[in-house]
């Protein structure tokens, strides 16, 4: 048999594809004979309850949901969440600019970065952000030093380390000791004073975050009262702290393992701030956009040698997708439009030439042909957002499935694009 249709067929597939992957009513094959492959394409519907499942779990109790862009910031995306009533939490000057085009105010944004540039204090000073979460005694000195200069006080809070382990992946826990992030825990007091004393800075939050893809609440729940408790001393002090940010750091699972329901952490928190009229603050990426997010790709080979491995080779690869490549990270893959048959194991790669390019060994992958249409699931976090163009393999473009329809909110990359800028 043949291992591509032939051109008549692909254009008949084209115009009305088989049935298969539908995303919120939409043919996954439509936008992917629309777009190329491979695309992204993400639900909408999927971004809306996740984040009305965050919001509401809070009741009464006065927050803020700050979007982390880092997990997705394309424009509609952080626009779609705007539209829902998040605000915006910034790891760069980059992401607070885009927190801005996709209609952000300054108050609604919240600055962290471990390695704040002296570009980025002196804009995110003068552009008067909700807050810039401070990590260290010395970004201290030089956001006070910049804020006198300009004439004005910068609201900051302190990224408070509480050595506690969030038992995900080493590559992204934050919140021990040895890790990079924040001051030491028991160091805030003093640097909170610190702040009081100084002119150009005014001390408004508590902040947190000790890692990503936490599937252990305890670890969060601990972070998390260990920053409230500290809150309350500071209030205490008369120091005038008016909100924790217990950062994000929530795990979705991507292989039908059992995580931490959403709305529960909430309503952990919400039992831990009542009794201290402070506002809460999250920071949540992965859980809102995650998986909302699909990945198209084609097989472009299926190899077999005797005795060796068998391997369904895709278009899409880690410029693509990184995190199997980085962290060994799981997702799921299917054919978009099962052929039927018996499936068997395989090792899915992408096209690069680096063996680290493989997004699944030994995986149970039903019969696919070249020319098929695949699935990799649950990449709408740090998915698009990681991708690179080694090879000179150009970004791929993405769709956003809305209402019943769909639209391109980013284009595929073009090689001139590329080279514009260049010499
Ligand atoms: N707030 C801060 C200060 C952060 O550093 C992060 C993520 C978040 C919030 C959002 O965390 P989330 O709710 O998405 O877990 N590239 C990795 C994840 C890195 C996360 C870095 N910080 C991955 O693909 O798993």
């Amino acid at each position: 048999m043949s291992s591509s249709p032939s051109s008549e067929q692909r254009s008949s597939a084209e115009a009305a594809p088989a049935s298969g992957l539908t995303i919120d009513g939409v043919e996954a094959a439509a936008i992917a004979a629309a777009l190329g492959t491979p695309c992204y394409a993400y639900s909408a519907a999927a971004i809306r309850a996740a984040y009305q499942r965050v919001d509401r779990a809070f009741g009464d109790l006065p927050h803020a949901v700050h979007y982390a862009l880092k997990a997705n910031s394309t424009l509609a995306i952080a626009r779609l969440l705007r539209s829902f009533g998040a605000k915006a939490d910034a790891n760069s000057m980059g992401e607070v600019e885009v927190a801005l085009r996709a209609g952000f105010t300054p108050d609604d944004i919240v600055f962290t970065g471990v390695g704040k540039s002296p570009e980025e204090l002196e804009r995110g000073v003068a552009l008067g952000l909700l807050t810039i979460n401070v990590e260290s005694p010395g970004e201290l000195d030089r956001l006070d030093r910049i804020a006198r200069a300009r004439g004005t006080v910068a609201r900051v809070a302190l990224r408070v380390n509480p050595d506690i382990d969030a038992q995900s992946h080493p590559h992204i826990s934050t919140g021990l000791k040895s890790n990079k992030f924040g001051v030491p825990i028991e160091m805030a007091p003093a640097l909170f004073r610190e702040i009081a004393r100084r002119q150009g800075l005014r001390a408004n939050g508590v902040h947190v975050h000790i890692g990503s893809q936490i599937t252990s609440l305890d670890a969060l729940l601990r972070a998390a009262q260990a920053a409230v408790s500290l809150a309350v001393a500071l209030r205490a002090e008369g120091i005038p702290i008016q909100h924790v940010d217990f950062g994000g750091g929530l795990g979705i699972s991507y292989d039908d393992n059992a995580v931490p329901d959403p709305t529960d952490y909430v309503r952990r928190l919400v039992k831990l701030m009542a009794p201290t009229g402070l506002e809460a603050i999250v920071e949540p990426g992965r859980t809102l956009v995650g998986p909302a997010g699909y990945l198209l790709s084609r097989v472009v080979d299926v190899k077999h040698f005797e005795g060796g491995r068998r391997f369904v080779v895709l278009d899409a690869g880690m410029t693509e997708l990184m995190r199997p490549a980085l962290y060994g990270a799981f997702h799921k893959i299917e054919p978009v439009q099962p052929r039927g048959g018996v499936p068997s194991l395989v090792d899915i790669v992408g096209p690069i030439c680096e063996s680290t390019d493989s997004f699944a060994r030994d995986r149970l992958l039903a019969p696919v042909d070249t020319g098929d249409l695949i699935v990799i699931r649950d990449v709408g976090a740090y998915g698009a957002a990681m991708a690179s163009t080694y090879l000179r393999r150009p970004l791929a473009p993405e769709a956003l499935v809305d209402a019943g329809g769909w639209q391109v909110i980013r284009r595929r990359q073009t090689l001139d694009d590329l080279l514009s800028l260049e010499a």
